[in-house]
């Protein structure tokens, strides 16, 4: 299978979108629809000991006032990661307890929104209260060393390779540091929402999710439905960042609610109530030990986590899997401690471990650069490396240092003083300039494709998808186009809706590497079969071949699964539950990289950091679409400098949850944070992974920016600032 040039195309939703005809979840307005709103919990654990609806109850236009009294009968989905579909195993409101402070206790629904918000603030609760720790690093935590826990193995597992200790005692050069990365909130755009509608014993909801198969069967399982009596819609997603990779929360409670009143409800989380009703990035601690020649080889790296999960979950961690294969490291070990603490179960944000293991380990590696007095981005290159760490199998393809050495040549790296303090501005401003790579797992899940071709000139596809914005519609679209030489304006796609084939959960980077193979051997199928149908065709155009044939159209159906997956596989995709695979296959292992450079300028009298430039240069595989791709890479490094120097939710240590729940105080980069970001592309496909030699691009886009722009700002100050995010009082 061969794979023509992808053209530079617009996003096919651009003009939908530009004109408010793409339709998100709370768009869908239904006739008699209800509007319904959430109490929460104001305590940050304990009990319920009485719960006064009789204001709310009696408020004008209000239907339905739901509390623990009234669902009992409603079943856990179950946790994502404990084989169930929702992101954790709390179903809300079927019991007095409460594990958190914002867990949901009432919901109304009413005519109005309005009337909704204010009777579901006059709900009135008394509550037995417990003591809470919501801090990592408090007095008596809570641990569970994770190998030893009941996560799947090796999943889950302590990664060894050689004998790290012994290296690291005999290293002629070590560094030792810790590391803290704050808990953080996705925030999407979009908040989350949901529109549920009963057409008798049918379910229809209408949802922004990156896997409305698990919707679907989280739903059923909770109602006690059968899966085929929901379907869950969502084309178009205003974010998603790993914040909608389950069944939701307020899903279930406008379900139940649209079938006891018989009309269509309409949920939508507010901001403030979504920093609880939904997963986050925990807090987590890293430590780290390296060990090197005096030359400046890696001979050992020893990285001890400690993460953030819930009472009622195991969020399990994975910070080593890419830790140990950042770089060729001779001898390796880990260990991943979780801490249990009072908040909802937390979970996947962008780059969910990368992120916090490439800031961990990417600083280690400057302060060894520091100490050895080494060059950041040749000390990178001579660790550089084409084997696995702990398999010692083949990476199925490393460009890492095409990445550092076209990122230096594009960033001007040859004229950087290496001496901290040792650059300024006109202005008097400390000018830092700091390299660190990322790294993300290059995973695939199984696909089922269907697509036909029409003799009116239509092509459809349907494929396992969701687009959060990251122009995977756009990306399926080119690469159908490309293959039957159709405009791509020809092809309709269908993604992130269970009335096609199963869709799996878009998460983990995977997207790419799982629908365009898949589209792409459904379109060769398509061909060749066209081919035989037409054999005398003299034009090649599928509508031709297919008016040759007779017909009006034409449907093909390929499966496809990761390399070495069984075929068993295909009943957990059907099933709505977690099936993709890698890094690690059978016989190589796959990981995108990416090269970060930023430069960072301290003001003097303030402190105040700016990061004027960016230079990222991505290894992500083939590019299939190469201006959302470009977007893609943009909006990670703002994300990076986000996480490096802005975001952090503030756990109240005395009545639990979390204190800065509003945009407001929740602080995220906004245009004047953001200066020249400048994105190049290895673009060389991966020979093994797939045959379009796509890896994926959603979250390496972000890993290992915030170690660079650290590094930058000890280049700048002096100051090795290992807590983020840094902030102007860091500095002072
Ligand atoms: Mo992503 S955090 O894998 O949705």
């Amino acid at each position: 299978m061969s794979m023509p040039a992808f053209p530079n195309i617009a996003r096919v939703e651009a003009s939908d979108k530009v004109r408010g005809t793409a339709i998100y979840a709370a768009d869908n307005v239904r006739p008699g629809m209800v509007h319904a709103a959430l109490t929460v919990a104001t305590i940050g654990r304990g009990r319920i000991t009485g719960l006064d609806t009789a204001a709310a109850r009696s408020l004008p236009g209000v239907l339905l006032v739901l509390t623990h009294e009234d669902l009992g009968e409603l079943v856990s989905p179950g946790f994502l990661l404990a084989g169930g579909y929702a992101f954790q195993s709390l179903q809300v409101m079927t019991s007095p307890a409460i594990a958190y402070r914002g867990q949901p206790i009432a919901l109304v629904a009413a005519e109005t929104l309005e009337i909704a918000t204010e009777a579901a603030a006059l709900v009135r609760a008394t509550y037995e209260a417990e003591p809470v720790q919501v801090i990592l690093g408090g007095p008596s935590m809570d641990a569970v060393a994770q190998a030893d826990s009941p996560l799947p193995k090796p999943m889950f597992a302590d990664r060894r390779a050689g004998d790290a200790d012994g290296a690291y005692a005999d290293a002629e050069v070590r560094v030792e540091a810790t590391y803290s990365s704050p808990p953080q909130h996705q925030n999407p755009m979009e908040l989350l929402s949901t529109v549920a509608e009963w057409h008798g014993d049918r379910l229809i909801v209408h949802e922004g999710s990156q896997n409305v198969g698990a919707a679907r069967a989280g739903l059923a399982r909770c109602l006690k439905v059968d899966p085929t009596q929901v379907d869950v819609i969502s084309p178009h997603l205003g974010g998603g960042f790993g914040q909608k990779n389950s069944l939701q929360m307020q899903t279930t409670l406008a379900a139940v609610a649209a079938r006891r009143l018989g009309r269509p409800v309409k949920l939508v989380v507010p901001r403030s109530q979504g920093f609880h009703d939904s997963s986050f990035r925990p807090a987590s601690r890293h430590h780290v030990r390296l060990g090197a020649t005096r030359e400046g080889l890696f001979t050992a790296a020893i990285y001890e986590t400690e993460s953030q999960t819930s009472r009622h979950d195991l969020y399990g961690t994975q910070y080593a899997e890419v830790a140990a294969n950042l770089h060729g490291f001779a001898n390796f070990r880990s260990r991943e401690v979780l801490v249990r603490m009072d908040a909802q179960t937390p979970g996947y944000m962008r780059g969910p471990y990368e992120h916090a293991a490439c800031f961990a380990l990417e600083c280690a590696v400057d302060e060894l650069a520091v100490a050895l007095g080494h060059d950041p981005v040749a000390l990178r290159l001579a660790n550089d490396t084409q084997l696995d760490t702990i398999t010692k199998k083949p990476l199925s393809s490393r460009h890492v240092a095409a990445c550092l050495r076209r990122g230096a040549d594009l960033f001007g790296w040859a004229r950087r003083q290496p001496a901290p303090g040792s650059m300024r501005a006109a202005d008097g401003a400390a000018i830092g300039w700091g390299v660190a790579i990322g790294a993300y797992k290059a995973s695939t899940a199984p696909a089922i494709a269907r697509l036909e071709v029409r003799s009116d000139g239509r092509v459809s596809i349907n494929v396992p998808g969701h687009d959060m914005g990251q122009g995977l519609r756009t990306a399926i679209a080119a690469t159908v186009a490309v293959k039957l030489g159709v405009p791509a304006d020809a092809v309709s796609v269908l993604i992130g809706d269970t009335r096609g084939v199963p869709q799996h959960l878009t998460a983990g980077s995977w997207g790419t590497a799982t629908a365009i193979p898949a589209a792409a051997e459904a379109a060769d199928a398509m061909l060749g079969e066209l081919r035989q149908m037409a054999p005398s065709a003299t034009d090649s155009s599928p509508f031709a071949m297919l008016t040759a044939a007779g017909r009006t159209s034409h449907a093909v159906e390929v499966q496809r699964r990761a390399p070495g997956q069984p075929d068993a596989i295909f009943q957990r995709l059907s099933a709505g539950l977690p099936a993709a695979a890698g890094p690690v296959y059978p016989d190589f292992t796959s990981f995108s990289y990416a090269a970060h450079f930023v430069e960072v300028r301290v003001d003097q009298a303030t402190r105040r950091v700016r990061v004027p430039r960016a230079v990222s240069v991505v290894d992500c595989g083939r590019v299939v679409s190469p201006r959302t791709a470009r977007s893609q890479v943009q909006g990670g490094v703002v994300w990076g400098i986000g996480a490096a120097l802005r975001e952090a939710s503030e756990p109240d240590a005395r009545y639990g949850g979390f204190i800065n729940a509003d945009f407001a105080e929740y602080v995220v980069p906004v245009n004047a944070d953001i200066g020249a970001i400048n994105v190049e592309f290895i673009d060389k496909p991966d020979p093994l992974l797939n045959a379009v030699g796509v890896k994926g691009l959603g979250e390496i886009a972000m890993v290992g920016v915030a170690p660079a722009i650290a590094n930058a700002v000890f280049h700048a100050t002096g100051r090795r600032i290992r807590d983020l995010p840094i902030r102007i009082e860091h500095l002072l």
